[in-house]
């Protein structure tokens, strides 16, 4: 059918073929031919030809973006059929079938399958808007009615006017495919794809089955009622729901602006918007954002927030459903309700509400759009003893559920209301009020000479900072400022070169969101790219820990410790300027497969050395002793040279001189890297600092995270996994799967002995930096055999007694403690 027409074109009309020029159509007597400079174009966002993926010679037909310098392919006409030479042709036939041909083995690579009897001089067309049509010229073009259009195929990118969802009236279904790698475009494992039963949400499966992400029910402003794909500076998120139409898409709210939402090929939902100054793609929404993100985490019943140590909680009148396992950071087993519903009493149960929630998924929930009333919709639960909760949504009316509640998540703010169904007796009782992160029950060493070392510490600190203040916030008098007053010798920025460099903190310019507010990037008029550190306004880091950053860092001068430019303080707003680290932070590479292959053992030495002698500085040679307290990887950010660099000096201290350890009640920190002491008793030292480092080289060794290991045969963390294959005799096992083959095997090893011993329980145990960096450097040192690390099996904290910090409290006082930590 196809081929006699085919035949016809190909031998008996002369093509005409254009060298470079760019035209919008093309008629069934042209062609377009790779010659690697033919083009179609549509107007100036658009263009279509055929490109090849980065690092492959395979050829495509694509559309991609015509003012991105780095070629954005948004759609693939023949992704999972390439020509692996320049011989393709791309036509279109007299019957409206868009065809690519390969010329070489005359045979057809991949055809639209739009042929059509009602075609009457078909041209294909690339509209303004990306949309590649096949249309009857002449015809009735604006009213969308096409022989064929690219938006109803996509693949794994949406622009504005792509859909996302389902015609209920044609049953067509509009849904992307990630591609297969960043070379190849071929249909990969994973599907975003709307669900359009009961209440509709988006799905991101992994093959048929696997559920990894969902995006919880449009609720008629968003979905889920999360913080994600909201209302945002850069688009506008659109969602249709009647009888003919389930859908979502988007709109750009500046009609110039770039963007795109993309399934990437490693499963993560962005949406990336193109920033002209800085030519890369912002993702300016990441829809995985937190593990609290992961299908179902904590199992049935089990509410996910991400405000928790650890993430999973039950909810008032559930408790653990396998409670070891629970313990033990295993939550698929999830909760169960304290006390059965008992179906035959007559009044069988009420219904606590929780609000705030990402509403639960199930396969079986019912939408009555009749029930108008909370009350109705109560009613409605009350009648069935199966059903187990009800919500009363904007956009659905009632909705009552049936069977195990799935994947809920609690937001801090925005999300919708549920109406979980428990027996009487749970509702009577109001012990129930709290749920809140772990508190640690913590003794804390009351002795007078270590509360005299604390005081000393505080008031040292505060009068250098409150000098730096004073400064920092009457800037006339810079000029007049005592020789004495060397706390600050730093730049203060006025807010015209930050908000010109910044133009003016657009979003488009935000490259991240630290704990304490946003950073953006910006380039000053010298061309120094810079990082702002924005603190928010009601961040955490109040006045005392940005006085503190200013003040440790100003001072702090060393090539692997970020460099602070200067700073802008102007009664609430407070900025830090950084140097630009291009390359971001560490995380970022090691956690990543893909990132994480590009970064070869010998960079990972050099960063492990870098990030040591750094460290050696803050405790040693640097003027002041400084703990840092918050070493991580997201923490390590690198140069374009992939030099890492320490930065967040937020929580850093100061000693002095003859100080080794202090005590603090507010441990705060980031859970999987703090040390046992400090964790449990609040001691720090620059041991706690080494501990860190020690986790810190495990994960770059291993390219996996402590906080959130898993291993199928053992409950152990990173820390545990580590020392388990080192008492095996298998250490090498612990090499980053991803990570070139073969490396020097002595090297590798001496970094995980030497992060076994950074680790290990005892502080006295744990080598001092400047023992590691001799470690590090020579060729053949003698190591000691590690000891048993601190918290290796443990997931998380339970009690206090089991600490060994090597000192015994005189007097101990119970104290709580919340656990907090910056994410
Ligand atoms: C392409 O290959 C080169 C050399 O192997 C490598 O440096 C580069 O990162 C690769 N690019 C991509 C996008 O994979
Ligand atoms: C296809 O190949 C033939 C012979 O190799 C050549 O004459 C013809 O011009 C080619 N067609 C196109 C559209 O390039
Ligand atoms: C066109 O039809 C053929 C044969 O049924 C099929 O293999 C091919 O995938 C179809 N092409 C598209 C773009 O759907
Ligand atoms: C459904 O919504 C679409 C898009 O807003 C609209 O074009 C269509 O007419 C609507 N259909 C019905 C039945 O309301
Ligand atoms: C997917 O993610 C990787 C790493 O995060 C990135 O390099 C790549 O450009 C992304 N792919 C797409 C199609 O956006
Ligand atoms: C349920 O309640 C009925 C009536 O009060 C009682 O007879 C029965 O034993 C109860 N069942 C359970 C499992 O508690
Ligand atoms: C309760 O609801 C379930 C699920 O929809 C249904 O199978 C069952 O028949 C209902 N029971 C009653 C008594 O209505």
């Amino acid at each position: 059918m196809l081929l006699p027409i085919t035949f016809f074109i190909f031998t008996s009309l002369p093509f005409f073929t254009w060298p470079s020029v760019a035209v919008d159509t093309i008629a069934p007597n042209q062609a377009l031919t790779d010659n690697g400079e033919t083009l179609v174009s549509s107007g100036e966002r658009f263009e279509l030809g055929f490109f090849s993926p980065p690092n492959s010679s395979n050829r495509y037909v694509g559309i991609w973006f015509n003012n991105v310098p780095q070629q954005t392919p948004v759609w693939v006409a023949n992704k999972n059929n390439p020509i692996t030479d320049s011989s393709g042709v791309l036509s279109i036939t007299a019957t409206g079938n868009i065809i690519i041909n390969n010329n070489r083995t005359n045979s057809i690579v991949w055809s639209s399958n739009s042929s059509s009897t009602t075609a009457s001089n078909p041209v294909l067309q690339l509209l303004d808007s990306g949309n590649l049509v096949v249309k009857n010229v002449g015809g009735n073009d604006n009213s969308g009615n096409y022989l064929w259009q690219s938006f109803d195929h996509p693949c794994d990118t949406l622009i504005p006017g792509m859909k996302l969802g389902w015609n209920l009236g044609t049953g067509q279904e509009w849904y992307i495919t990630s591609w297969k790698s960043l070379q190849d475009p071929s249909s990969g494992d994973y599907t975003y794809r709307l669900d359009p039963h009961g209440l509709p949400q988006l799905v991101l499966r992994q093959g048929y089955s696997t559920v990894e992400y969902r995006s919880g029910p449009w609720d008629g402003v968003r979905f889920g009622g999360g913080p994600e794909l909201g209302q945002n500076p850069v688009f506008s998120p659109i969602f249709v729901f009647n009888a003919s139409y389930v859908y979502y898409s988007f709109e750009n709210n500046v009609d110039s602006t770039i963007s795109r939402f993309v399934l990437n090929q490693s499963s993560l939902l962005q949406h990336l918007t193109w920033n002209q100054g800085r030519g890369e793609w912002v993702d300016i929404i990441t829809l995985q954002g937190d593990n609290c993100d992961t299908y179902a985490l904590c199992g049935p019943y089990g509410i996910c927030n991400i405000n928790y140590t650890p993430d999973c909680e039950c909810p008032d009148g559930f408790t653990p459903r396998l409670p070891q396992d629970w313990n033990g950071l295993d939550w698929s087993g999830g909760c169960v309700p304290k006390t059965q519903l008992n179906c035959s009493t007559p009044e069988p149960g009420g219904f606590r509400k929780f609000s705030r929630l990402k509403l639960p998924d199930t396969s079986n929930f019912l939408v009555d759009a009749t029930a108008t009333s909370p009350e109705e919709c109560e009613a409605a639960c009350l009648r069935n003893c199966s059903c187990v909760a009800y919500a009363k949504t904007e956009a659905s009316g009632c909705v009552v559920w049936f069977g195990e509640l799935l994947d809920i998540r609690e937001y801090n703010e925005g999300g919708q209301d549920l109406f979980i169904r428990m027996a009487a007796s749970e509702l009577g009782s109001n012990n129930n009020a709290k749920r809140t992160a772990v508190i640690a029950s913590v003794s804390v060493v009351s002795g007078v000479l270590l509360l005299g070392l604390i005081s000393y510490c505080i008031i040292r600190k505060r009068t250098a900072w409150w000098r730096g203040a004073q400064r920092l916030e009457n800037p006339n008098q810079e000029n007049n400022q005592s020789a004495e007053d060397e706390d600050l010798e730093l730049p203060l920025f006025d807010l015209v070169t930050i908000t010109t460099a910044t133009t003016n903190f657009s979003f488009t310019n935000k490259i991240g969101e630290g704990g304490f507010g946003p950073v953006y990037w910006g380039k000053l008029s010298t061309g120094q790219e810079i990082a702002v550190k924005r603190l928010s306004k009601d961040s955490g880091q109040g006045l005392k820990e940005f006085k503190n950053e200013i003040v440790l860092i100003a001072k702090l001068q060393h090539r692997n410790l970020v460099r602070l430019l200067g700073c802008y303080i102007h009664g609430e707003e407070r900025m830090l300027i950084y140097e630009y680290m291009p390359n971001k932070s560490l995380e970022l590479f090691i956690f990543n497969q893909i990132r994480g292959t590009s970064l070869h053992w010998q960079k990972r030495f050099d960063i492990i050395v870098g990030i040591a002698r750094g460290l050696l500085y803050l405790h040693r040679d640097s003027r002041l002793r400084i703990i840092h307290r918050d070493l991580k990887a997201s923490n390590i950010l690198l140069d374009s040279e992939m030099n890492p660099k320490i930065s967040d000096f937020g929580l850093a201290r100061t000693f002095g001189g003859d100080q080794h350890e202090a005590s603090t009640n507010r441990i705060m920190g980031t859970y999987g890297y703090m040390s046992p002491e400090y964790a449990i008793d609040g001691i720090f030292s620059v041991k706690s600092d080494v501990f860190s480092f020690g986790v810190l080289v495990l994960e770059i060794v291993s390219g996996k995270k402590n906080r959130g290991f898993y291993h199928p045969d053992h409950d152990l963390n990173l820390l545990g996994h580590a020392w388990k294959l080192w008492n095996e005799g298998n250490p090498m096992k612990l090499m980053d799967a991803y990570m070139e083959n073969p490396v020097p095997t002595s090297q590798l090893l001496r970094c995980i002995q030497l992060g076994l011993l950074c680790v290990q329980q005892r502080p006295e145990d744990r080598p001092t930096m400047s023992s590691v960096l001799v470690m590090l450097d020579s060729e053949n040192p003698m190591l000691p055999q590690p000891k048993q690390p601190g918290f290796y099996s443990e997931r998380f904290l339970v009690d206090t007694e089991s600490s060994s910090t090597g000192k015994k409290p005189q007097t101990s006082n119970e104290l709580t403690v919340t656990m907090l930590h910056g994410r």
